[in-house]
């Protein structure tokens, strides 16, 4: 069977992982918020329309980053929390993924710890032009500088490990952050733990396909440049 001919239903590793995807965005609380409420329908009416069209599966090379040797402990913290479903689907396709930076430049730093993979989106390996959905693995003590997505609205729900955003708030295993479109975020992870965050874009397909990540200008980058 050539690549192109593989189906969904063909590997029910990846569906049983978007099931769970589904579960979260479902039964999760929006918490009174009238604007998370409609992100989590538009997310799982989205996935559930490109569930039940069993789209094209094209499985790339895996491809594994520092921060991955993070990846066990992660998995084996969220088995034991509140989303223990989602941790144990994702473990079965661990060895599969392709982690990457989605950054031309990436600060060295960073590179050492941080890196994300998509598992549906307009690159696969599950194929969708209307969402993306993926993992983002930080180390210990790590900070991810500022920044946002045009036009793009996106939602992390922790998975393993405690996590904060723009210095307001600690989030637990369950907690789901959703940063609209153009919103600026810096995120920190706790000192001893690594920190695994299952996150959601939707958004203009065009955008989806490109959507041309960039940090944010560093404070001192911005007085260098005179910016
Ligand atoms: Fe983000």
């Amino acid at each position: 069977m050539s690549e192109t001919e593989s189906r969904l239903f063909d590997h029910p590793s990846w569906l049983y992982l978007l099931r769970e995807f589904d579960t979260l965005y479902r039964h999760g609380s929006a918490g009174g918020s009238r604007l998370i409420r409609a992100h989590r329908k538009r997310v799982r009416d989205t996935l559930s329309m490109v569930i039940d069209a069993n789209p094209a599966i094209t499985l790339r090379a895996p491809e594994v980053k520092p921060v991955t040797a993070h990846l066990p402990r992660a998995l084996d913290l969220g088995e034991r929390g509140v989303v223990g479903s989602m941790a144990r689907a994702l473990s079965r396709v661990a060895p599969l993924l392709t982690w990457e930076y989605g950054y031309e430049k990436v600060p060295k730093a960073l590179a050492q710890k941080y890196a994300y993979c998509e598992v549906l989106g307009p690159r696969g390996p599950v194929r969708s032009d209307r969402l993306v959905l993926g993992f983002v693995l930080f180390a210990p003590r790590t900070t991810y500088p500022q920044h946002s997505h045009q036009e793009i609205e996106e939602s992390y729900i922790s998975i393993a490990g405690a996590w904060s955003e723009n210095d307001t708030a600690v989030h637990a295993p369950g907690s789901l952050i959703l940063n609209r479109p153009d919103h600026e975020h810096r995120i920190t992870t706790a000192d001893l733990d690594p920190c695994l965050l299952a996150y959601a874009w939707v958004g203009p397909e065009e955008r989806l396909s490109a959507p041309g990540m960039k940090l944010s200008a560093s404070r001192k980058q911005r007085m260098s440049e005179g910016i």
